[in-house]
């Protein structure tokens, strides 16, 4: 048994980060899902015409860039352009075979998103669901961004949180949810070393239960 850990929750949980220190601290490679439904969502805002869900498609299968490293894909504008993306089955099941694939490294892999405990790796050893109120998460994100020089109002970025979950939780395909087998891991009112240390425990209690 290996240990995949699939880290899921809506924007702005604290998943990325804490998926990220999990990798550093078990030495395992670290998928960010999101880049990818990111670099898809960024091409095809680009196209014309935009958002063909054929384009879309055909990105996913055959684009997917070996550095998922470009700062264009950070942006807020990229974040709303991959969850409308995320809601074509086909860019869906174009971008599942390299996400299955980096889940069954031999070493183990971590992964964070929206379905990896759900559809990408259901069988992974430790799932969390990582996650906190619209108003925490929008307020860390406006934080964030008026720190690069941005000046949206915070009332906006709640907006945009709010839509995102909607989107994201009432798409037919694939729709972010807990997994059953998921543990709930609420960050409204922990800082990130504390939400860090409760991942760990989840993390070595799912270690301790199946030896290894
Ligand atoms: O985690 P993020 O903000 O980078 O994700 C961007 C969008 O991509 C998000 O709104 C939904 C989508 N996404 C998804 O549908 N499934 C994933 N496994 C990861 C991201």
């Amino acid at each position: 048994m290996t240990l995949i850990i699939a880290v899921d929750g809506p924007a702005a949980s604290g998943k990325g980060t804490i998926a990220a220190r999990l990798a550093q601290t078990y030495g395992l490679p670290h998928l960010d899902t999101g880049l990818l439904y990111r670099a898809v969502g960024y091409a095809a805002a680009q196209h014309n015409p935009p958002f063909d869900e054929g384009y879309a498609t055909m990105f996913a299968e055959r684009s997917i860039p070996e550095t998922l490293d470009n700062p264009g894909y950070r942006t807020g504008e990229a974040g709303e352009a991959a969850s409308r993306v995320a809601a074509m089955p086909g860019v869906r099941s174009g971008l599942l075979k390299f996400q299955k694939d980096f889940a069954a490294k031999p070493g183990g892999a971590v992964l964070d998103g929206r379905d990896i405990g759900t559809v990408i790796a259901p069988d992974a050893l430790a799932k969390l669901f990582v996650t906190a109120s619209p108003e925490v998460r929008a307020r860390r994100r406006w934080l964030q961004v008026r720190g690069q020089g941005s000046d949206i109002a915070f009332e906006d970025m709640l907006a945009d949180i709010k839509r995102r979950d909607e989107r994201d939780a009432g798409r037919g395909s694939a729709p972010m949810v807990q997994a059953d087998d998921a543990v709930l891991l609420d960050t409204t009112d922990m800082g990130i070393e504390a939400a860090f240390d409760a991942a760990r425990r989840i993390v070595e209690a799912a270690r301790a239960k199946h030896g290894l």
